[in-house]
């Protein structure tokens, strides 16, 4: 058996990994267009950020997995190929700003086609709208070798940080199809490790419906836990206390419901938007709105966090210092696509505060390309003015205590651990006077940090 993954990213890279890892005797080749994504992957220092991939990798390449830009060659040796590629929202065109952009999908499905012979099974990993299998299984059998395919839908619901734990023990694998036979080619792989009650199978549609659901139903959870900070804050009922007095209903249960600085991350304000564009097509108008007020409700919540830093450090924060802790959109990842911490500080540089940041895994280089990516105009421009903010109010900090020192305030933007176990003392004693920590997160003690003599503001915290 050989096994071809299209796109060595967050998902196709820690996903193939642990195939390989869990059958030796299938031969899993990972390629990418992108060289220097594989050559990382074929290095010391994976292009993923992950806990416990390193070792997953450093058991299966060089044994049964490989990493490489020969595409062709891949698809034409292998009897199953996944497609693992990016499904970002449209910038352009009709749908832009809400529908998936389909095009390197649809480019995977052309190559499959002109370069298969024989007959394959293709599986969409991607995310992707519900009736994209449609598309594909089109464009394949427009083939001209007489090429025969069978197309799966494999939806992957690994979280970034724990990919390694979520795919080795997943709640669930879900994979839907028309033929009986693909489909249980594809459960034999995952029943290598995964008990098969735990392995549901559906017809395609539902499966790639059911993906857009679930992010949309997670996403939906914080938004509304977030909702409830807001009206803890004027009500001075604490937010913590309220997601455990619900969260232990267990109709409601006890996870995603940790109030934060808003929602970041690749997949649920994409998935919600591609939900949203997909009922606006089939002329659901209240549908579309209801899930797109779970959009609505994270940039209120990133816009909210913004204000409250400058309401409450005296209506100014310009030329002010300002710690920022982490980057990442969440912990354990050095992902920051949509991190909350993009915005939060867009809006504090639009105030003139001078940041220093300060993530343990993000690069300075990816710090920046993303303050510029968000201060881009609807032309994709950065305007001179806009650059000379970013050259002359950004620093990136090697460390929480050098971000710190001489800073009005600290902006904890993600939930990283080691901010937990800083000397507070020492901080408190290298800042300004009055020394304030805004804790997006609700990870600090904040009892600890006003005996310290901090001002503390946490989301969700009255008084
Ligand atoms: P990514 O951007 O990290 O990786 C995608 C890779 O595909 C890139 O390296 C890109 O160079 C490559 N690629 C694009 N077109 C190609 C082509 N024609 N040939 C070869 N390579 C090509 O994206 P990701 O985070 O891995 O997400 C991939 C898909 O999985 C998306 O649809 C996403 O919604 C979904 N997903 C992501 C997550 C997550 O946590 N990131 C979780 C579940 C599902
Ligand atoms: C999500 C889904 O969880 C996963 O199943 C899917 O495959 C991909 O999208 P991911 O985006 O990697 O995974 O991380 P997740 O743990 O879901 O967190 C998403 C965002 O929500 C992060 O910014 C996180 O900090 C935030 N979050 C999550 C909260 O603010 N509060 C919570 O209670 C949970």
């Amino acid at each position: 058996m050989k096994i071809c993954c299209i796109g060595a990213g967050y998902v196709g890279g820690p996903t193939m990994a642990m195939i390989a890892k869990q059958c030796p005797d299938i031969d899993v080749h990972v390629v990418d267009i992108n060289a220097q994504r594989i050559a990382a992957w074929n290095s010391e220092e994976l292009p993923v950020y992950e806990p416990g991939l390193d070792e997953v990798v450093r058991e299966a390449r060089g044994r049964n997995l490989r990493f490489s830009t020969d595409v062709d060659g891949a698809i034409a040796a292998a009897d199953m190929i996944f497609i693992s590629v990016n499904t970002p929202t449209k910038t352009f065109g009709m749908g832009a700003g809400r529908a998936a952009n389909l095009e390197y999908v649809e480019k995977c499905a052309r190559q499959i086609a002109r370069v298969s012979t024989g007959h394959k099974i293709v599986v969409e990993k991607s995310t992707l709208p519900v009736r994209t299998a449609e598309a594909v299984k089109r464009i394949l059998s427009s083939n001209e070798h007489q090429a025969t395919f069978d197309v799966l839908s494999n939806p992957e619901f690994l979280a970034e940080g724990t990919a390694i734990r979520d795919l080795l023990h997943p709640d669930r694998v879900l994979i839907g199809g028309e033929s009986s036979a693909a489909i249980e080619a594809l459960v034999d792989i995952y029943a290598r490790w995964v008990p098969r009650e735990r392995i549901l199978t559906t017809n395609l549609w539902s499966s790639e419906l059911s993906k857009l659901t679930a992010n949309a139903f997670l996403a939906q959870r914080v938004s509304s836990i977030n909702s409830i900070s807001a009206l803890c804050e004027a009500t001075e009922a604490d937010v913590d206390e309220v997601a455990r007095a619900i969260g232990t209903d267990s109709r409601i249960g006890p996870k995603f419901l940790k109030a934060s600085v808003g929602f970041g991350g690749s997949c649920f304000q994409k998935d919600i938007l591609n939900l949203v564009y997909l009922c606006e097509y089939f002329g659901l108008h209240e549908v579309a709105e209801y899930w797109e007020q779970v959009i609505k409700m994270n940039d209120y919540q990133k816009r909210r966090f913004a204000r409250r830093i400058v309401t409450t450090m005296f209506n100014t924060v310009s030329d002010k210092k300002i710690a920022i802790w982490g980057w990442a959109f969440k912990k354990d990842t050095n992902d920051t696509r949509e991190s909350a911490a993009i915005y939060v500080c867009r809006d504090l540089l639009e105030e003139r505060a001078r940041l220093h940041i300060y993530d343990p895994r993000v690069s300075k280089d990816q710090i920046i390309r993303d303050l510029q990516q968000v201060m881009l105009t609807q032309d994709g421009e950065l305007p001179p003015k806009k650059a000379e903010l970013i050259d002359n109010n950004v620093v990136v900090e090697p460390d929480c205590y050098a971000a710190a020192e001489q800073a009005h305030a600290i902006a904890v933007l993600t939930e990283w651990d080691v901010f937990k176990q800083l000397d507070f003392r020492r901080v408190y004693h290298s800042m300004q006077q009055p020394s304030f920590v805004f804790d997006g997160r609700n990870i600090l003690d904040h009892a600890a940090l006003r005996e310290i003599g901090f001002e503390v503001y946490a989301i969700g915290k009255g008084g």
